[in-house]
């Protein structure tokens, strides 16, 4: 059930041992758990206690954070509900897929803004910030790309795309996810870079172009890298945090207008290799080059835990306060945003659905828009965390 369920059967086998050889192996298994046992472990002693009700958006800006969620426009403009709970909890909103090649591109030369705009309106009426995510990414790309886009016209199509794009919201767009995922170290690939038709057409510095062009077009946002799967410690994982802060620096100590990392955070609650230590050290690596950290797209997978919600709401709980305690821990890091804010809308109930065919739980909201021990999590670690 659990990834370190080996470690567990082999404790209890060991406990009634005795002798050096059973004292051995408890050592080695032990330190095989978790940095934070609780996280892959139910818990029962871990309260969640949190003072007030007030909105996770309210208890972040108290400590100079800034909180919000992704939406996509189908589910905002039809939910009242939903919508309501936005306003309450965030601070900032992100299109989940609408500023994305395949919504916005329905033709070479045709942008079809109707569903980013609705956002960006309904960002502005309810005063909050608006993120942009995503203009440079190998994935959801329209049907048309790979017929019309070739190594001869790719930097025509990349410059014009961030250009309209960026124009379209400039000065009125909090941050940009620049680049998306461009960071894969088993595509063995120069530098780590992931193969992506941009690499294929225009080589390593399509990268730094991307940043250029968009902040030739919007001086005042925010340009952020955002990648996934740098939070654990697996060798995957470390590879990959060496491969972006190179990545990082070579951007930076050429003049490029980079300002911010984005790490994805798309957390799996069975997940043991979490080191707190080795993740503190890349965020503090991150800052030391001048950048700000923003959390972006957070959410808990419990497709693994066992059924009983409130075991998966306890585990999923208790990953979410390990990994914000850790992570907001530093100071560069300014923003927190989940992926989606109510089990009613989540990616991840068709990209990590259970095999008991139960509803995933990995937001912060319930499905009828109730506050989950995830909830209290979050706020106990803005809470706690130190100001900006
Ligand atoms: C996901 C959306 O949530 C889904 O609706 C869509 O079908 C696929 O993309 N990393 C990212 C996001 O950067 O753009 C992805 O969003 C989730 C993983």
């Amino acid at each position: 059930m659990f990834k370190n369920s080996s470690v567990s059967r082999r404790r209890l086998l060991y406990f009634g041992a005795s002798g050096l050889a059973g004292a051995i192996a408890v050592a080695v298994a032990k330190d095989r758990l978790p940095m934070y046992p609780s996280q892959a472990l139910d818990n029962l002693t871990r309260d969640f206690k949190v003072a007030g009700q007030t909105p996770l958006k309210g208890r972040a800006t108290a400590k100079g954070l800034i909180y919000g969620a992704a939406s996509g426009q189908d589910f905002l403009a039809s939910d009242k509900k939903l919508q309501a709970s936005i306003v309450r909890e965030c601070g900032i909103l992100v299109p989940e897929n609408e500023l994305k090649w395949q919504f916005l591109r329905p033709r070479p030369d045709v942008y079809d803004f109707s569903r980013s705009d609705w956002l960006a309106q309904f960002a502005r009426t309810h005063k909050m910030l608006f993120r942009g995510h995503t203009l440079v990414w190998y994935q959801q790309l329209p049907e048309w790309f790979k017929e019309v886009v070739n190594r001869q016209n790719a930097e025509k199509f990349l410059v014009e795309h961030i250009t309209t794009v960026t124009k379209r919201y400039a000065g009125q767009m909090h941050s940009w996810d620049v680049v998306n995922e461009a960071i894969e170290p088993d595509d063995r690939q120069k530098a780590g870079l992931r193969k992506s038709p941009w690499l294929e057409f225009l080589g390593p510095d399509y990268i730094e172009l991307a940043y250029r062009v968009a902040a030739q077009a919007d001086p005042k946002a925010m340009l952020v890298y955002n990648e996934n799967a740098l939070e654990y410690s697996g060798r995957k994982e470390e590879v990959k945090r060496t491969a972006v802060l190179k990545l990082l620096e070579r951007l930076k100590s050429r003049g490029t207008p980079i300002h911010a990392l984005g790490i994805q955070s798309h957390l799996v609650a069975q997940e043991a290799a979490l080191n707190a230590k080795k993740l503190r050290s890349f965020l503090s690596d991150v800052a030391s080059l001048g950048l700000k950290i923003l959390i972006t797209e957070l959410d808990v997978s419990d497709q693994k835990l066992p059924s009983d919600p409130a075991v998966r709401d306890r585990i999923v709980a208790g990953v979410y306060e390990d990994y914000l305690s850790v992570v907001l821990d530093e100071k560069a890091v300014i923003a927190v945003l989940n992926w989606g804010l109510s089990d009613r809308h989540t990616w991840l109930s068709t990209f990590t659905p259970r095999s008991d065919g139960a509803p995933v739980r990995p937001l912060p909201l319930d499905s009828s828009f109730k506050p989950k021990l995830a909830w209290n999590a979050m706020a106990r670690a803005f809470d706690q965390a130190r100001k900006r």
